[in-house]
Order: structure tokens, then sequence, then C-alpha cells
């Protein structure tokens, strides 16, 4: 194997060293070709088989590889599928006589740039090699600009989803005007929700779905009159019903924005189901109610009680997870109480940042958040 120029000058139009390895195991050919490549200004490097050419190419990179067909150790063909995997930029040339000419064209198929055929016609070789040099620049250069579209494609979705949730975050923040005691709610659910998920071993992609859920899932009480929504004393049936519409009416609201977020808009809808089949809008039990559902319920319900609200103070700690225990298996899944429990345990739920009123002595209100 021998290095028969070092002079090296550039691909026109790129910052390329013009290298080339000539693969044949009949030394006369090779220089033939060597002799003609150098004469258009390539570097070449000499291989005697598929085996000393993947050598050479780890050695330095090329461009360009002609290669014969048949060849001790590796032929022509395993050194294509060597190249395709190790160096896909660089293009592959096959050197075949007349009676291979079908194998080459095959070789088309498994990604060889072109073959030529001996014995050689130099001008026809010089055009076939620039021929196989500009389909490989017009190659690369489709791939960067892909690469470069893929970029800008992804940096436009990562904008659109800001716009999007800075959109919803102003829903929530109109609530959080109508209804002051909501105020930090939403995200504390949020918070709360997303510990659950992840304690259960929830995906990065559904963990995501949740916080937003949490977010937004009181959002319906827009829709909710304020002397209701603020009312201190106890409710009335009709008002106790009038304020549970706000999961469909949220629902309703984000059903159309949410397309992509399945299981945020079922947080939305499905937050005050209950797993003894007592919950609202739909009435479903157990692991009928949706996961995410299920973990918003014991999020929502032990920051209401933990919160102070305008018709009772916020209810201790321990109170809390005592009632939390109490109703698991009745109004809650047992295993998202455990799940909850344990991050509360391990500190995964920072207790300095449960609602306002936890510490607080209180009465214990009737389980729930409204
Ligand atoms: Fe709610």
């Amino acid at each position: 194997m021998t290095e028969s120029s070092n002079a090296i000058a550039p691909i026109p139009g790129t910052a390329e060293p013009m290298r080339c390895v000539v693969v044949d195991d009949e030394p006369h050919l090779r220089r033939v070709l060597v002799r003609l490549m150098k004469g258009d200004g390539f570097s070449c490097e000499e291989a005697g088989s598929g085996v000393e050419a993947l050598e050479a190419l780890a050695r330095r990179p090329a461009v360009l590889v002609l290669t014969d067909l048949h060849m001790p150790e590796l032929d022509g063909i395993g050194l294509l599928r060597q190249i395709r995997i190790r160096y896909p930029d660089t293009a592959v040339m096959l050197i075949t006589a007349v009676a291979d000419v079908s194998t080459a064209v095959n070789c088309l198929a498994e990604g060889a740039m072109d073959y030529l055929t001996k014995p050689f016609h130099l001008e026809e070789v010089r055009a076939r090699v620039r021929q196989a040099l500009e389909k490989r620049r017009l190659i690369l250069e489709n791939r960067d600009y892909q690469d470069l579209l893929e970029d800008k494609v992804a940096v436009q979705a990562r904008r659109l989803e800001e716009l999007f949730l800075a959109s919803i975050q102003s829903l929530a923040e109109a609530l959080e005007v109508k209804d002051p005691y909501t105020h930090g709610h939403s995200l504390r659910v949020s918070k709360y929700s997303t510990v659950i998920a992840r304690t259960l071993g929830l995906d990065a992609g559904v963990v995501r779905q949740i916080e937003l859920g949490g977010k937004v899932h009181d959002i319906g009480k827009i829709g909710v009159r304020e002397s209701v929504l603020n009312k201190a004393g106890p409710l009335t049936d009709d008002e106790y019903k009038h304020i549970m519409t706000h999961p469909v009416v949220g629902w309703r609201i984000l059903s159309p924005l949410l397309t992509d977020m399945p299981l945020a808009l079922t947080v939305v809808r499905s937050h005050h189901e209950r797993f003894d089949g007592r919950g609202i809008p739909d009435g479903l039990a157990g692991l009928d109610i949706p996961l995410e559902a299920r973990i918003a319920a014991v999020a929502d319900t032990f920051d209401a009680m933990t919160s102070v609200r305008p018709y009772r103070p916020g209810v201790p700690l321990q109170a809390t997870i005592n009632e939390l225990r109490r109703c698991s298996g009745a109004q809650f899944d047992p295993d998202v109480v455990d799940a909850f429990l344990s991050a509360l345990d391990s500190g995964a739920i920072d207790r300095s940042e449960i609602g306002e009123g936890s510490t607080a002595p209180g009465l214990l209100a009737p389980m729930g958040a409204r």
C-alpha cells in the first residue's frame, strides 16, 4: 500500500481534501487509475484488498473509493457494505469487467455511487468520477438541509408549545382573579400529581400531561357564579350541583386546545370521580377511572384540605394524612394514596410547601375539594 501524492486540494466549493483510495489486487490497474486521479488533483492511496482499503480509511477519510469487485480477503461488495456502515459520506465506485456489469448494477442498490467497466476509457472515467462526486455533494447538501429544516421545525414546535402553554396559563390566571382561594392551589395540585406519577414510575411524556392537567384541572370554575364560588357558608344542594359542573365545563373549554394532550384533558374531566363509583361526572369506578385522574383526585383533595378555604380553615397535616388513609379504597385508589404517602415520607413532596393552612388548627372538613 503506498501513498501516491501528498498534495491535497480541496473539493471545489467545499473545504474537503480530494483524497481517494484505489483498491485492486492488480498493481498495474491500480497504477493506471492512480495516475489518472492524480492528474485530476486527487491524493491517492492504493490498497490491494478490501481489508487494506478499510485500514487506509481508518487512518484518513476519503471522499471517494474506487474498488475492484473480485479481490482476496474482502471483495468489492463486502468493502462497499463496510464503507456504507462506517463511512457513509464516502462515495464508492466499483470497477468491473463487462461480464460483471449486472453485479455492479446490483451494487447501486446497496449504495454504490456508480461503476466503471474495464478496459478504461480515461475520459469516461474522468466524467463518471466527476458525476459521482457531484451526486455525493448533492446528497450531503440535501442531508444538511434536512437537518437544518428539522432543527428549525423543532424550534418552532417548542415555540408553539410555549405559546400554547402561555394561553392556557392566562386562562388559569383568569380563574384565580375570580376565585382568589384557588391561588396556588392548581400549581400545588400539579406538583403533587407530578410527584405521585413519578413515584408510580410513569414515563416522562405521561408525567408532562399530568403536570399540565393539574395546572388547569379547575379551569371550568370560570363558568361558576362568583357568589357560589366564594360563598363563606355551606352550599345549598343547587349551589353544590352548580359548582360541580366545573369538570365538564373545563373539559369543554379545553377539548379543542388539548387534542395532543388527552391525559391532561382527562384530569380536567375526571378529577372528581371516586374509586367507589360515587363521583362525578361519569360515575366511573376503580380502574375504569383513568390513572391520571385517580392521581389528580388525591393531589386535589390533599391540597384542598390543607389549604384555607372561605368555608373553613385549613386541616392540619396529620389529620389530612389520616383522612386520606381512611378514604383509601373508597374515595381514592389505594395504590395512589400509598404512592403519595411514600413521597411525603421520602421528602419528594416538600412539607414546607404544603398549603398554607396545614399547620393551622382546624376542624376536619368534609372530605373533598369543591
Ligand atoms: Fe375540582
